[in-house]
């Protein structure tokens, strides 16, 4: 039987090898994999391009309400187009309890705003910031059965943060019903000591949110986190970890016997604190908590992706437009860090930063990258091996990569809602040339070629560990 695509030529990379081998993709699916495959509709000569499976993103806000005359960025239209774009074949927003809402109601409007807009796969963790009786009791474990099987807490922001014994009856519900449980970990209190100090002496500027969300407030947040865990004896994910001391923390749970797996984002290994620091109000791009840190941090985030404590790259992609009343600059925003919001891009730049100062740098084999890009968030999150491996039965979403085109990342080739990226002028070497999402062509030459967005949303399965 012939097949609908094959990828001649390449190095095709799995989780686990490099193969000199075609793809024969059929169905939307991948049939076979081996030398000389027989005829296909399509040829795709990959010689000298390095073909893995699409890239998974378990931690993106998209279209995500902020109150306040404040807008997100992105639609799920120009999310998942920025997502494709960048080699992302399977994006995870969040959707958001809604006070008056059930959170089912919540979810129904995210798909409304995710059916026939999105370019690419989608699939909901929710944010749980109201544990009543009637959520934990019996909303959440009807949607953690209807495939919605993870949700985030915070240990931070006003309005949002659950305290400890709201977080240990959510974390509960987790364990009862096999849903994997994600944190933000900042100690709100501390934080919120050294704001209350700073604006007293009239310290307003964007800097001022680095200097005020300190690496012991993560520090001990991430510790109290995984104490609550271990109480309950439920696996947990630490979400954005941007520091040594946070990842030592991982480290000991792990040494314990716990289940925890530690995440991080482009941010904490490319940008700095001193970023935040500029004339003006530019400072406020950067904004995003945690903060990008220093040097040292950097360092100590790649020891963690090498020693696999943290094993979840992931963007935390959460966009605002900068010169906009209903982003960065909003009216309060630009009198205070306070209310700048929240977040910066990242979904379209995540796996081109992860591939040229990983694989181009020498830092990581290309098998690392898969497993950092998508295995992991497919095998954490509970959609493998449907997704983010390439085998046979596996869906077909497979992106081809140059390893030899050097480009620096420049805001006007990206197709994100925001105005300006984080990373404009970092110099990248490698890019994703082809993408192919349930075996179309979405993408060619780096550009989009699809004529209407065709992403699917996805149920979960339980994740793995969960059934530990
Ligand atoms: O600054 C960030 N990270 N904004 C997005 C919300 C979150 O905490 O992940
Ligand atoms: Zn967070
Ligand atoms: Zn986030």
């Amino acid at each position: 039987m012939s097949f609908d695509i094959v990828i001649r030529n390449g190095t095709v990379v799995t989780s686990t090898e490099e193969l000199t081998c075609d793809i024969g993709i059929r169905d939307g699916l991948i049939a076979e994999l081996g030398t000389d495959l027989g005829p296909a509709t399509r040829d795709i000569d990959a010689t000298g391009l390095i073909v893995v499976p699409g890239g998974i993103d378990s931690h993106v806000h998209i279209a995500q309400p902020q109150g306040g005359g404040v807008v997100m960025a992105d639609d799920f239209a120009s999310g998942t187009l920025s997502a494709i774009c960048g080699g992302t074949t399977t994006v995870m927003p969040f959707c958001l309890q809604e006070e008056d809402k059930t959170m089912r109601e919540v979810l129904t409007e995210y798909h409304a705003k995710a059916e026939g807009q999105s370019w690419c796969n989608v699939s909901f963790h929710l944010i749980v910031i109201d544990p009543t009786p009637q959520l934990l009791g019996q909303e959440l474990p009807a949607l953690i059965e209807d495939g919605y099987t993870s949700f985030k807490v915070f240990m931070t922001y006003e309005g949002l943060r659950l305290n400890d014994l709201e977080i240990l009856q959510t974390m509960d519900c987790a364990r009862e019903s096999g849903a994997l449980v994600m944190v933000h970990c900042e100690n709100e209190d501390a934080i919120r000591f050294l704001v209350d100090k700073h604006l007293a002496k009239g310290n307003v500027s964007p800097k001022f949110h680095a200097v005020t969300r300190p690496i012991p407030a993560e520090r001990e947040a991430t510790h109290r986190a995984l104490t609550l865990s271990e109480i309950v004896e439920v696996p947990v994910v630490i979400v954005h970890v941007s520091n040594g001391p946070a990842i030592d923390e991982i480290r000991r749970g792990r040494d314990r016997g716990d289940t925890v797996i530690g995440e991080t984002c482009p941010q904490y290994l490319l940008l700095t604190a001193d970023d935040l620091d500029t004339e003006g109000w530019d400072g406020a791009k950067f904004v995003c908590s945690p903060p990008p840190r220093d040097a040292e941090s950097q360092v100590a985030c790649w020891e963690g992706i090498k020693d696999g404590t943290l094993e979840l790259f992931s963007s935390d992609h959460c966009p605002f437009v900068f010169e906009s009343e209903t982003g960065k600059l909003n009216p309060a925003g630009k009198k205070s860090f306070k209310h700048i919001p929240n977040g910066i891009p990242g979904v379209e730049t995540r796996l081109p930063i992860l591939f040229s100062e990983g694989v181009s740098k020498g830092r990581l084999s290309l098998t690392e990258f898969v497993r950092l890009g998508s295995t992991n968030h497919a095998r954490t999150y509970g959609l493998y091996p449907q997704k983010g491996e390439i085998a046979p039965g596996s869906d077909a979403d497979i992106v081809l990569w140059d390893p030899s085109l050097t480009v620096p990342i420049s805001q006007d080739k990206l197709h994100h809602g925001s105005d300006y990226t984080p990373y404009e002028g970092v110099e990248i070497t490698g890019w994703p040339v082809t993408v192919i999402l349930g075996g179309d062509v979405v993408v060619e030459g780096g550009e989009p070629v699809a004529a209407a967005p065709s992403g699917q949303y996805v149920a979960r399965e339980r994740s793995p560990y969960t059934r530990a």
